[in-house]
């Protein structure tokens, strides 16, 4: 957390929201919604793809932060199983501000000791953004420090249907398929997040109450922040308070809170899902 500091003005409103984190308890995993690109550029009177392309600047910001800050996994919905319903053009400009940021992004991903991983049904994009994608997972792959995992031609249900025929076809070459029952661990293993603890903390801009099909599995016990700010306009202030905020529930998991005692079992210290104004 030492390192963020080094980038933040001291009195500013980010050193003192930076303050007043608790870093015992930092989210282990953040994924996020970034959403309202479009909105953006149409209160601007400005094409689709504006939006998207000033999405880029937060992207860049949220990475950074979340890596100093000592994060250990970022989850970002960059492009989903349903977004080629969009128009040609929009999708190109979607493919070439990813190479863009790739391009970019290495030295600071490198300097950051962050790794890239790419989650979805990659063998759907373009052959161009899988070789360099593919190029970047493979640069950053030593590096042990936050573990950004880009979700590109990612569906939720898919991501568990391609889980389960992992889980077929392993059984069917061990020959083993006719006893085959499954755990939920079997499944988690098989996920394309296998490896990494399931988010904490599950960020949507734009103030839409939706999950959209993002890490369906995954999400079971995650904190939800849902913000009215769109994603061009996410800042590194925005993500710090729903840090805050985060750091601000009681998470049971289902179970009562040791906070609660046997008298007041389980009351929310914050609601489990929270709307902030913008
Ligand atoms: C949702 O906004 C956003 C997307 C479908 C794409 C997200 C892409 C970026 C943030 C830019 C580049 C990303 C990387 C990783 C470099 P929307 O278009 O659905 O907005 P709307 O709901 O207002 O129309």
């Amino acid at each position: 957390m030492e390192a963020l500091f080094e980038i933040l003005k001291p009195a500013s409103e980010d050193w003192a929201l930076a303050e007043s984190l608790d870093p015992e308890r930092l989210p282990a995993h953040i994924a996020i919604i970034m959403d309202g690109n479009g909105r953006w550029a149409r209160q601007r009177n400005l094409p689709r793809v504006a939006g998207h392309r000033a999405g880029v600047e937060p992207v860049r910001q949220t990475v950074e932060t979340c890596a100093r800050l000592g994060v250990k996994y970022l989850t970002l919905y960059a492009f989903s199983s349903e977004n080629w319903k969009r128009p040609r053009t929009e999708v190109d400009t979607l493919w070439r501000l990813l190479r863009l940021y790739l391009a970019k992004e290495l030295p600071l991903l490198q300097r950051n000791n962050i790794r890239l991983v790419a989650i979805g049904r990659l063998d759907g994009l373009p052959e161009r953004v899988q070789q360099e994608l593919g190029e970047s997972v493979e640069a950053t792959a030593a590096n042990d420090g936050l573990q950004v995992n880009l979700a590109i031609n990612y569906g939720g249900r898919a991501e568990v249907v391609d889980a389960v025929n992992a889980l077929l076809a392993e059984s069917r070459a061990r020959g083993t398929l006719g006893g085959l029952s499954v755990s939920e661990d079997d499944i988690s293993k098989r996920l394309y997040t296998a490896g990494a603890p399931d988010p904490d903390l599950l960020i949507r801009t734009s103030g839409e109450m939706r999950i959209s099909n993002f890490l369906l599995w995954q999400i079971a016990y995650a904190e939800l922040y849902i913000t009215e700010t769109l994603w061009p306009d996410f800042t590194r202030t925005e993500l710090l308070k729903a840090i805050l905020d985060y750091q601000r529930r009681d998470r049971r998991f289902g179970g009562l809170s040791p906070a609660g005692g046997k008298d007041n079992p389980g009351r929310h210290a914050q609601p489990a899902l929270r709307v902030v104004a913008r």
